[in-house]
């Protein structure tokens, strides 16, 4: 027998600027909406996939030096079955994944997640995926690893279906380098907790939906936010593209809060951090905050002002640990071993 293939790829976390918030079709993971993200330099997770029978005959996953149970695992060993059925393949794998930013560190770390396993598996199993191919794979594992696929500024297009739904750089008047599109957008990870979400998203996502009186209108609003930020990305006005980012993020929230019973993220640091925020912003310096299913905000900011930035929210958080991220790129496979 052949030893099986080792495939090892890596890719950078996302931060959404318009958000995804209800899957229309929770099989597929198609949502309700068009979002779109920032893909953040050093943010990768790095993962190695092989189909080797795993640990007897069941897959062997390690996530950062450790095994991990219940839904975690289980969510893989589903994607692991996708790429399997696609490949023809029946054998168990073993599944390696390290990240160089800590689980904890406040960025969503499904997309990164996800979006390097995607990779990884399919080169495994004997797949050659183009870019658009994987996205659409990577949805399957967690929305936003839809965007870890590309670099930069990202549309993820809601599509109808499995073959409509897939994410795409922004590119603005054929500038090359689809990240900064000539914004300089940066972030600014504010981490005020490191506890554990409540509430996953997927669960969070569908009592919103169901029980919320304030979703539909957030959804509706979502639509012109969505043209509203595409435009200031292509006139690279970075104030109109904050205050819309702002806007939706604080929207998915109040949708959120109104849910019943409520689905409330926010700390009372967080509503802090969104007050600090504004009073930055008051002083002249771009910040404009968002906020996902977690505690934490992160900062929309100008590259060039990033660090003016963290001091004057500093004064203000004191003992928040912050961390500038600047625009990272998209998948990378590292290697592929016999
Ligand atoms: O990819 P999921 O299922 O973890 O959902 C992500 C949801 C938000 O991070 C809150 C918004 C977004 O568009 O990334």
């Amino acid at each position: 027998m052949t030893p099986a293939p080792a495939a090892t790829a890596s890719a950078n976390t996302n931060i959404a600027l318009i958000k995804y918030w209800g899957k229309a079709d929770e099989s597929l993971t198609i949502p309700t909406a068009s979002s779109l993200s920032l893909t953040l330099g050093g943010t990768r997770t790095t993962t190695t996939v092989s189909f080797d029978d795993g640990a007897d005959g069941a897959d062997a996953v390690t996530i950062n030096g450790a095994a991990p149970g219940g839904t975690a695992r289980a969510r893989v060993t589903r994607f692991l079955d996708l790429v399997r059925a696609r490949a023809g393949l029946t054998a168990a794998a073993s599944v390696v994944s390290s990240s160089v930013v800590p689980l904890a560190a406040g960025l969503a770390s499904s997309a990164a997640g996800f979006a390097a396993l995607a990779a990884a598996a399919s080169r495994a199993a004997g797949m050659d995926l183009d870019d658009r191919a994987l996205s659409r794979l990577a949805r399957r594992g967690s929305g936003s690893a839809a965007r870890s696929v590309f670099g930069g500024l990202v549309l993820w297009n809601a599509g109808v279906d499995d073959a409509t739904s897939y994410a795409e750089p922004v590119v603005v008047d054929g500038a090359d380098e689809p990240g900064g599109a000539g914004l300089d957008p940066a972030m600014v990870v504010i981490v005020l907790s490191e506890e554990r979400k409540t509430i996953g998203s997927t669960e969070a996502m569908r009592a919103t939906m169901r029980t919320s009186p304030l979703y539909p209108a957030w959804v509706e609003a979502g639509r012109e936010d969505l043209r509203a930020a595409l435009a200031a990305v292509r006139e690279r006005d970075l104030p109109r593209l904050g205050e819309v980012v702002e806007a939706n993020a604080l929207g998915m929230h109040a949708a959120m809060i109104a849910s019943r019973p409520s689905i409330m993220y926010w700390l009372p640091r967080t509503i802090e951090a969104l007050h600090a925020v504004r009073a930055v912003r008051e002083e002249g310096l771009p910040a404009w905050a968002t906020i996902d299913a977690g505690p934490n905000v992160k900062v929309l900011t100008r590259g060039a002002d990033a660090h003016a930035v963290v001091a004057a929210l500093r004064d203000r958080l004191p003992g928040a640990a912050m961390t500038v991220r600047r625009p990272g790129g998209g998948v990378r496979v590292e290697g592929v071993a016999r």
